[in-house]
């Protein structure tokens, strides 16, 4: 919901730095939604895309062996350090493509040993970290305005009264979702 425009501007930065762009902003603004919206979007535009919980290298180490085994790149006997690393290497040579979703990543250090970095394969990073610059074009999205976060609230809530909805998109600050603490 009114993130046309931050889709158009991931496809420009995905042509701009190697495929790899980083949705970037605070807490709960939609980073994730927006890069389920592209891949959704795009999915005839690649061949296999794949999602990465990128909050851990735990998790990244096991969801990148996941996708050689979706895609036979890897055998069941292959240890995790082996097929890690087919799973680089049909990367580099066959990542034309592959989308690969890093989602929720911490920083940039974190991630770098798991990008496929000489690939033609498609990155798209979510974060609330500021600095992704050096390994991903970064994009930022921003809170919504008070048209939007009423009309969010208008439809998931399923009343009329607009005036209220937009008092409490105000009083939210345009985040779709929040906690009074
Ligand atoms: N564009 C949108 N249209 C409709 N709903 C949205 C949109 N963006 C976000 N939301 C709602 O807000 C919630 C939070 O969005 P999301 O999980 O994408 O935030 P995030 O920026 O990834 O948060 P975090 O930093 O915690 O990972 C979603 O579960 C969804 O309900
Ligand atoms: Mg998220």
């Amino acid at each position: 919901m009114g993130r046309d425009d931050d889709l158009a501007a991931i496809e420009d930065a995905l042509k701009r730095y190697h495929g790899r762009a980083a949705i970037t902003g605070i807490r709960g603004v939609g980073k994730t939604v927006l890069a389920v919206a592209y891949a959704a979007k795009h999915r005839l535009d690649y061949r296999a895309t794949w999602w990465l919980r990128a909050e851990t290298a735990d998790g990244m180490r096991a969801d990148l062996v996941a996708l050689g085994q979706r895609l036979g790149w890897v055998g069941d006997g292959d240890t995790q350090d082996a097929a890690l690393a087919k799973v680089a290497d049909r990367l580099r040579r066959e990542g034309e493509g592959i989308l690969l979703i890093f989602d929720n990543a911490v920083d940039a250090d974190s991630i770098r040993p798991f990008l496929p970095l000489d690939s033609a394969a498609h990155v798209l990073i979510t974060t609330n970290a500021h600095h992704l610059a050096d390994v991903a074009e970064p994009m930022e999205i921003r809170l919504w305005p008070r048209d939007i976060g009423a009309a969010f609230l208008l439809a998931r809530v399923g009343t009329a009264d607009r005036a209220a909805a937009e008092s409490l998109a105000d009083t939210l600050d345009g985040l779709p979702l929040a906690r009074i603490i």
